[in-house]
């Protein structure tokens, strides 16, 4: 794994997965890296947003199914195989997946568990484990027919078929397409720009759409609505407005 904080992003860690030899074959040892890099940038109040990235070949082809393969019931059980993946989601900080390549397995749930999924034009998903005799471990089931549906979500778990990006764009699976060669720039632009607002404010942002995933509607607007209302308690939101009346960009303090 690879970690940068580029100057042409303020504001934007990047945490780039690099094991080539294995097309970022997701092991033990990738996920702890990773998840203890992302836990870091999310703690660290100079980061807005945060994009994780693999390669041109491979954003991730799964979990190591090398390292997997003798993994025996009680052990997956008792160590939680890859619960660790979840502590991602609780994070603040917006994640932002920018996928080139294979994104398959474990990778497809890596990049559904960002808040936003920048794909190239080469990108491909796919949940195939099916096709090694299991299923989906890192939420894919949950967060695919959340994010596709259910018939076309059946149709990739079912028959392990690989989706390339024009189908999962149509399919509402990615936030936005991009040219192969402009991946990590348009990424790191849009990055930069959460980045550059209100860190509180996206937070409460993201957990309010977040919160769409877990509850009824009537919930959800309310939550929304008090989450509404508490904004109004930060100096940013003065800021923010301010700076509109007064015709001049904002200079939010993330206060
Ligand atoms: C371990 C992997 C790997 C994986 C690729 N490699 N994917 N190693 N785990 N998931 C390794 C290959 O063994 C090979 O190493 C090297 O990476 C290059 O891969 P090739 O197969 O030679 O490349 P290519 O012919 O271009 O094919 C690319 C590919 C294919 C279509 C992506 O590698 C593939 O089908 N990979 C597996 C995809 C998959 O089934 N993913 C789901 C995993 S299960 P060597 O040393 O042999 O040259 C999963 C479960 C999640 O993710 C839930 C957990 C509970």
């Amino acid at each position: 794994m690879l970690l940068d904080r580029p100057e042409s992003a303020p504001g934007v860690g990047v945490i780039t997965l690099h094991r080539p030899e294995a097309l970022n074959a997701l092991n033990r040892e990738l996920m702890t890296e990773v998840v203890d890099a992302a836990t870091a940038l999310d703690r660290d109040p100079g980061i807005g947003a945060i994009v994780i990235t693999g390669s041109d070949r491979a954003f991730a082809a799964g979990a190591d199914i090398k390292q997997m393969q003798p993994q025996t019931y009680p052990q997956t059980y008792v160590d939680d195989l890859f619960g660790d993946w979840d502590r991602l989601a609780s994070l603040r900080t917006p994640l932002i997946a920018a996928v080139a390549g294979h994104a398959l397995g474990g990778g497809c749930e890596l990049a559904m568990l960002c808040d936003l999924l920048i794909a190239a034009d080469t990108a491909v998903f796919g949940q195939p484990e099916i096709k090694l005799g299991v299923i989906p471990g890192i939420g894919g089931s949950q967060r695919l027919t959340r994010a596709i549906g259910k018939a076309k979500a059946m149709d990739l778990i079912l028959t392990g078929r690989p989706m390339k990006v024009d189908e999962a764009d149509r399919a509402g699976l990615v936030s936005r397409v991009v040219p192969a060669a402009d991946l990590l720039e348009e990424t790191l632009r849009i990055a930069a720009t959460i980045a550059g607002y209100s860190h509180p404010v996206t937070a409460m942002a993201k957990e309010a759409v977040n919160r769409a995933f877990e509850t009824t509607l009537a919930e959800g607007i309310r939550f929304e609505r008090r989450v509404f209302h508490a904004v109004f308690a930060t100096a940013d939101q003065k800021e923010g407005m301010a700076a509109f009346t007064e015709k001049r960009r904002p200079d939010f303090t993330h206060s």
